[in-house]
Formats: C-alpha cells, sequence, structure tokens
C-alpha cells in the first residue's frame, strides 16, 4: 500500500506538470474552438491530478510513511503544504475564465480572450509551474528531515 500511495502521488504531480504545460501551449497559440475546448480539458486535468497527488500526500502523511506529528513538525513540509494551496487558490481564475467560454462555445463560436485576461492566465499557469519547483525542493528536504545542504 505505501508503495501504491507513493506511485499514486508521483503519478498526480507528473501528470499536473503535463496538464499545465499543455495549458501555457495553447495559451502561446491563437484561440479558436478547438483550442479552446483543449484548454477546458486541459484545465479539467490540472484539477483532477492535483488533487491526486493531495489525496494520496493526506494519506501519506496521516497513515503510511512518517506520521503525522512527523510532518506537522517540519517546515518544509508546512510549506510545501502552504505553496500547494497558495497554488489552488491561484488556479481558481483560470478555471473560471474557461468555464465563462461556454457559451460562445456552444454556439459554435471561439471565445472571446481579452488580452488583459490572457496575460493573468499566462502569468499565473507560469507561476504554478514555478512553484511546483519549489514543492519538489521541499518535497526532497522534508523526507529526508534535512536543510539545503544536509
Ligand atoms: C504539486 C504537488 C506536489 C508535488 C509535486 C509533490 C512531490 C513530491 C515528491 C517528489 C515526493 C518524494 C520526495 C522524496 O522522497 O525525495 C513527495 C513525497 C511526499 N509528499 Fe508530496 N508533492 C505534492 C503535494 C503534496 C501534498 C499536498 C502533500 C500532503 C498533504 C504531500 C505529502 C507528501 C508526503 C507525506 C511524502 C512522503 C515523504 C517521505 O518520504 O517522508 N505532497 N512529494
Amino acid at each position: 500500500m505505501t508503495t501504491l500511495l507513493a506511485f499514486l502521488h508521483h503519478a498526480g504531480a507528473f501528470a499536473l506538470v503535463a496538464a499545465l504545460t499543455a495549458e501555457l501551449v495553447l495559451l502561446r497559440s491563437e484561440l479558436t474552438l478547438r483550442s479552446a475546448r483543449r484548454l477546458q480539458v486541459a484545465d479539467m486535468m490540472v484539477g483532477l491530478s492535483a488533487m491526486t497527488a493531495l489525496a494520496a500526500g493526506l494519506v501519506r502523511v496521516f497513515h503510511f510513511e512518517k506520521g503525522a506529528a512527523y510532518y506537522f513538525h517540519s517546515w518544509p513540509f508546512l510549506g510545501k503544504l502552504g505553496l500547494f494551496i497558495l497554488l489552488a487558490l491561484l488556479s481558481i481564475y483560470p478555471t473560471l475564465v474557461f468555464a465563462a467560454w461556454g457559451k460562445a462555445m456552444r454556439r459554435g463560436e471561439a471565445p472571446d480572450f481579452e488580452p488583459g485576461r490572457l496575460r493573468k492566465v499566462r502569468a499565473i499557469v507560469h507561476t504554478e509551474l514555478a512553484g511546483i519547483v519549489l514543492i519538489v525542493l521541499f518535497a526532497a528536504m522534508m523526507a529526508r528531515g534535512v536543510g539545503f545542504f544536509g
């Protein structure tokens, strides 16, 4: 079970990076009805993969590995969890933007992506990817109970 949870946790994390990268690529090209649909699917994958990483992570904290007391006394773990929550809150904005496209898309039209909104969504996806790099650093530190060079 420990191995299965570690697998699910890592699979969720890798899928999250893949889905965010797909979003970034789609956001770089001209928005068409087809790319808008793909963005909505990629955003759904972002949500699903983040939930998988979170659920497997929580089960590992409370039922496997080193025990909840260890993790809640580990600043890299608290940093990792805090950053994860912050990124989850940030991701609400792109999801709302993509969800608002529904009406135009049902009429068979490419949605209107106002430039200011597009810039904001791109900046958020970049921030999420950079945040995940930091989360992986925190993960390595908390797993070993060490500082940067320990
Ligand atoms: C994007 C989100 C996340 C990513 C990319 C991520 C990544 C990782 C990685 C790479 C490891 C392996 C560390 C190592 O053995 O060197 C790990 C371990 C772990 N993660 Fe995450 N994680 C994420 C979110 C979370 C969350 C939200 C939780 C808890 C609520 C969590 C709990 C854990 C636990 C308990 C371990 C095992 C640490 C140990 O071996 O003692 N992770 N994570």
